[in-house]
């Protein structure tokens, strides 16, 4: 075989290995290089932005890439020394038109996409009857307080096909609110009042991760947004949302640190701690903090207090110890 032949065998074979290696990436669709599915009319303009820049930039990356790997072969050295000069070029006027008026081009047309997206993505649509939702960062977990006074740590319920407005604030630390199908992130800032909105078009649940490093325990600020019918949301938000609040309260707040069962973690163990059954022990220590444990209940009612206090007694309790605990 001809050397020349061989050579570009060579190169053959190391372009549709390096294709077939990365084909697995690409028909991983959604591998985390390309936003999650929009389920809200916001979180859909922000896709089709993305959309836009990806196929111009994927088109610029292939023919500036390409010429490079055509450049590096075709003009490879050859032999020849070292300090041989290239041949001089100066000034072409039609190909330096042309590299100006492109990019001028493909600046305007994502300009353009862009701004015609951005009111739809910032603005929630009129709707009669909103549903108005106050989200609250805290050091680590997200509150939401519901129209009618309810109140729910990490689990947001919202009715389906309904425009949601979100008031978001923070207790301590700047958070970040952010549910990827539901649109794009805000943030939670002490002393600041921001809003954003969604409307989600299925039933089901969303999950989100607070999206700014608020702390030592930043990983654990999940949230899940769960639509339901508006039935189901009403039943959520007149009943559920008090029953459920102790449980809710204690696995989005105290577990992070003393473990879903109390069995300790980064805190100490719950399970045979006095503490825990006292109320005004109990709502002193979560509202004050301790020598290493941050105030976590400082805004809490006494409703939640109290809620705290029974899922503690009836679910996580497990009497006095007398070897410690
Ligand atoms: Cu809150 Cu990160």
């Amino acid at each position: 075989m001809p050397v020349r032949v061989r050579r570009k065998l060579a190169f053959a074979v190391v372009v549709v290995l390096t294709v077939l290696a990365t084909a697995g990436i690409a028909a991983a669709a959604n591998g985390g290089f390309t936003p999650e599915f929009a389920h809200s009319p916001n979180a859909h303009r922000i896709n089709t932005a993305y959309w836009i820049v990806l196929v111009f930039t994927s088109v610029i990356f292939v023919i500036v890439e390409g010429a490079l790997v055509v450049f590096i072969w075709k003009y490879r050295r050859r032999g020849r020394p070292r300090t041989a000069e290239g041949s001089q070029v100066h000034g072409n006027t039609r190909l330096e038109v042309i590299w100006t008026v492109i990019p001028v081009v493909i600046l305007a047309v994502i300009g353009i996409v862009v701004f015609y997206e951005l009111p739809g993505i910032s603005n929630a649509p009129a709707a009669a009857n909103p549903i108005r939702i106050t989200v609250e960062g805290h050091q680590f977990y997200w509150q939401f307080d519901y129209p009618n006074g309810s109140r729910s740590i990490n689990d947001l319920h919202v009715p389906v096909d309904q425009v949601v407005l979100l008031t978001v604030k923070s207790y301590d630390v700047v958070h970040s609110w952010w549910i990827p199908q539901l649109g794009g992130k805000i943030q939670a800032i002490p002393g600041r009042t921001n809003h954003t909105w969604f409307k989600a078009d299925r039933a089901g649940t969303y999950y989100g991760q607070c999206a700014e490093f608020c702390g030592l325990y930043h990983e654990a600020m999940r949230a899940r947004v769960i639509a339901s019918t508006d039935a189901d949301y009403r039943t959520y938000v007149s009943s559920t949302a008090a029953s459920e609040l102790g449980r809710a309260e204690f696995q989005g707040a105290c577990a992070t640190c003393h473990g879903m069962q109390g069995q300790g973690g980064y805190g100490p163990n719950l399970a045979h701690d006095p503490l825990l059954i006292q109320p005004s022990g109990l709502a002193n220590i979560v509202r004050n903090g301790g020598v290493k444990m941050p105030p976590v209940g400082d805004s809490w009612t006494k409703a939640q207090m109290t809620a705290l206090l029974q899922y503690a007694k009836s679910q996580i309790y497990k009497g006095a110890s007398t070897s410690g605990g």
